[in-house]
């Protein structure tokens, strides 16, 4: 068997939750493969609603088996949360969820290093979720950071001790205040609560599974344009957000890749700052942001709306490698009184159809096609056949720009609203 993986194609947030979600019947096992909890994936059913930062979407699912793989960051006071979150709602979630030990954790004081070092930025914040992402991953690369597998060790409080006071001497330079107490217990908590799973070496699993004929798919969080290598660099996640940080993550062979899903949002959102050229300033944008409901899952702000981009769209299929697009949302867009699509964008008096080096620079702006809005609710439709004409427009231009075929119509947060193609 090979994996899949699903990802985002824009700047996170594209409704990857509820499509793993409804594709996890597919497959015997779910698997996150980087990012962490500033992750917000959210799921909709039977009148829950749910976000889940560090556990894969398919938790919810019966007999499914969810990894989180080694390119992963954990936190372990979020993760005790989230376990205490599920087993409220009646999950029974040790049996089901695996661990890779080669996950790094990350400890408190990389949540105060993020806070501060966002801080000591000022006008260049990137605008991060303040989850000690890129604190963990810098340490990951400078090869300080502790994993997974180090909690089972005697030595853990050592190792742990050793990191803190090194974060500590970093700290001594910045005039912060932070208390370390209250974190410190929840952390050590939180660690008893992952030594209640099945703590593995998921590279050796998800290949025997692939051997044994398990279907497997992949989870991506956040979004390509937010990819360490190939995103709006420097405002990015610190992590490899496309197709191949799968294979990273899960310490997989490219060889063994299958189908690659791509989502987007009918429109683009962006939390956090950096280069939006579609972006919207106007009454569009805030019916957008309204009644798409556009806040984000972990942190709560606003977010940024503006309208598609195709521009930036095939720069993301390319370097993954899509062959089944999904678009989210597109009911949004009944509130409008048209639609725009951006085709190209014009710098200092050229067209340009390539996503640039420096995609923040202020001098891009997108050349729109506008299209009819279909005038009925569309929300509830069951069947492609019963798709307005104008919505036929819209999507068979998207399809043939892209030249990748549209699988599924995601119409609304609902697992039953959707629509395969
Ligand atoms: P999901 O998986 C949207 C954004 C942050 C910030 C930048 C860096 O729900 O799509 P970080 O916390 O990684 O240091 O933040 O990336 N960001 C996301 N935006 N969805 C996400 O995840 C995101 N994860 C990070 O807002 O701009
Ligand atoms: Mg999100």
């Amino acid at each position: 068997m090979k994996l899949d993986i699903l990802l985002g194609l824009q700047w996170g947030d594209e409704g990857k939750g509820k499509i793993v979600d409804v594709l996890t019947p597919k497959y015997d096992i779910i698997a996150r493969f980087q990012g962490g909890p500033n992750a917000g994936h959210s799921l909709e059913f039977n009148e829950i609603k749910h976000v889940l930062h560090t556990i894969p979407s398919g938790i919810f699912r019966k007999n499914k088996l969810n990894i989180i793989g080694n390119g992963v960051v954990i936190d372990p006071i979020i993760f005790h949360n989230e376990i205490k979150k599920l087993e409220n709602l009646g999950v029974e979630t040790e049996e089901i969820l695996m661990i890779s030990k080669k996950a790094h954790l990350i400890l408190p004081t990389h949540k105060i290093l993020d806070a501060i070092l966002e801080k000591s930025k000022g006008k260049t914040k990137i605008g991060s979720t303040l989850k000690g992402i890129g604190p963990t991953y810098v340490d990951k690369i400078a090869r300080n950071g502790l994993r997974v597998g180090d909690i089972l060790n005697d030595n853990f409080k050592e190792k742990y001790n050793l990191l803190k006071n090194k974060h500590k001497n970093i700290l001594k330079n910045y005039d912060f205040e932070y208390s370390l107490e209250d974190f410190e217990k929840d952390f050590f908590l939180g660690i008893e609560t992952l030594k209640k799973f099945q703590i593995i070496d998921s590279e050796y699993y998800v290949n025997n599974f692939l051997e044994n004929g398990k279907k497997i798919l992949a989870e991506g969080a956040q979004g390509t344009l937010l990819d360490i290598d190939f995103g709006s660099y420097p405002y990015v996640t610190s992590s490899n957000t496309f197709s191949a940080g799968a294979c990273v993550g899960l310490g997989v062979s490219p060889k063994k890749i299958g189908d690659i899903y791509g989502i987007t949002k009918a429109y683009c959102t962006r939390v956090g700052r950096g280069g939006f050229p579609s972006e919207l300033f106007d009454e569009d944008g805030e019916k957008l942001q309204k009644y798409g409901k556009e806040f984000g899952a972990t942190t709560g702000r606003k977010r940024r709306c503006g309208w598609l981009d195709l521009v930036a769209l095939k720069y993301s299929i390319m370097i993954n490698g899509v062959n089944k697009l999904i678009i989210s949302k597109i009911d949004v867009l009944t509130h409008l009184d048209y639609i725009k699509v951006a085709v190209a964008y014009e710098i200092d008096g050229k067209i340009v159809g390539n996503f640039p080096f420096d995609i923040n620079q202020k001098n891009i702006h997108p050349i729109y096609k506008k299209f009819e809005i279909w005038k009925s609710d569309i929300s509830n439709i069951k069947s492609k056949k019963d798709f307005p004409k104008e919505l036929k427009n819209y999507i068979n231009f998207i399809e043939k720009e892209l030249k990748v075929p549209i699988k599924i119509i995601s119409l609304g947060a609902n697992r039953n609203s959707t629509v395969f193609m």
